[in-house]
């Protein structure tokens, strides 16, 4: 497998791109907004840039991996003749039956059809296709170039054969991928989500504040980061439809989602990508600062 599409150039596509071009597979990312793949390709740019400065790359593994990725905004054009497509546009379910729907007619019949999805049905979404035993779970964690861990999910009817393809297709990109089955939010989310989401709740109940909350998990539970910044980092409106799909997998008081993120999704504060969340990242995201309106004490 040497051809891949990612479908979305958002916070995870970019970072699925880059870690694929970098391994030297032809990489075609495919988004609907043109400005998305202009942000994407720059942020890769930058990210390559930093690890040339920490001379991790060179400068030519820089310049190759950038000319392994090439970009469109038509899905047909962007999936011709690959091996693999990794799909990781937004978390909602209509949209990405709507994506493996199209992604089926117009792939080769051979090819895998991978989702990042943090949280939703690999079983239903395969069942928009007439290749149900080529559609998995390919849950990269973000940053994707960093973290080692890939969960891949087997749905109902995914095969031996595309389970162990893509676990050693996740090997080769230097990744740990570890198998698990299907259950909303499958393993990494299903502990998380829960834990960010109360780390929220004891926000809103003003029983500390957002730097208060984030030093208690980081000294007292050896966590590298705080709930909060770490939902600053994958998106509020990312958290928030996670939390729905477990609510309506699991039902229950425990998957509630907070009335907080519900309401700060709501205002646009989405955390680093719109440059606002619990904390606020208008002076770039190393230098953030608690947003004001949400430190409480
Ligand atoms: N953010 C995280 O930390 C994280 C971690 C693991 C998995 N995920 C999952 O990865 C996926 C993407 O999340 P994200 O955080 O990158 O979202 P994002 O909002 O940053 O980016 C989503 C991108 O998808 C594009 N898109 C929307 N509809 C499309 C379509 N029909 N065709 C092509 N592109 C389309 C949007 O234009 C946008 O650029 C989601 O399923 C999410 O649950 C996210």
């Amino acid at each position: 497998m040497k051809n891949i599409t990612v479908i979305g150039a958002g916070t995870m596509g970019n970072g699925i791109a880059h870690t694929f071009a970098q391994k030297d597979f032809n990489v075609n990312l495919v988004d609907i907004s043109a400005d998305a793949l202009e942000k994407a390709i720059a942020t890769i740019g930058k990210n390559l840039d930093r690890m040339v400065q920490k001379e991790k790359i060179t400068e030519d593994d820089k310049i190759s991996t950038l000319s392994n990725i090439s970009t469109f905004t038509d899905i047909s054009e962007g999936v011709k003749g690959v091996d693999l497509v990794v799909e990781a546009a937004t978390e909602n379910k209509d949209l990405k039956l709507k994506i493996f729907k199209q992604l089926d007619q117009a792939c080769n019949e051979a090819t895998i059809l991978a989702t990042n999805t943090s949280s939703i049905s690999i079983t239903q979404i395969a069942e928009a296709t007439n290749r149900a035993e080529k559609v998995i779970g390919m849950h990269f964690m973000n940053p994707v170039p960093i973290m080692k861990l890939v969960e891949v999910i087997r749905g109902k009817a995914t095969s031996d054969e595309v389970t162990s393809k893509v676990m050693k297709m996740s090997e080769n990109l230097g990744k740990i991928p570890v198998e698990v089955n299907d259950a909303p939010g499958f393993v990494a989310n299903r502990i998380l989500m829960p834990m960010i989401n109360e780390a929220i709740y004891t926000l809103d109940e003003n029983i500390s504040s957002v730097q208060g909350i984030d030093t208690v998990m980081i000294l007292g539970m050896s966590h590298p980061m705080g709930p909060l910044h770490l939902a600053d980092f994958i998106g509020l409106d990312v958290c928030l439809s996670i939390m729905e799909v477990m609510h309506e997998g699991f039902g229950g008081k425990k998957y509630t989602p907070c009335p907080l993120l519900v309401d700060m999704v709501a205002a646009g504060n989405l955390g680093i990508k719109s440059a606002k969340g619990f904390y606020d990242y208008s002076d770039g995201v190393r230098n953030k600062k608690v947003a004001a309106q949400f430190c409480k004490i």
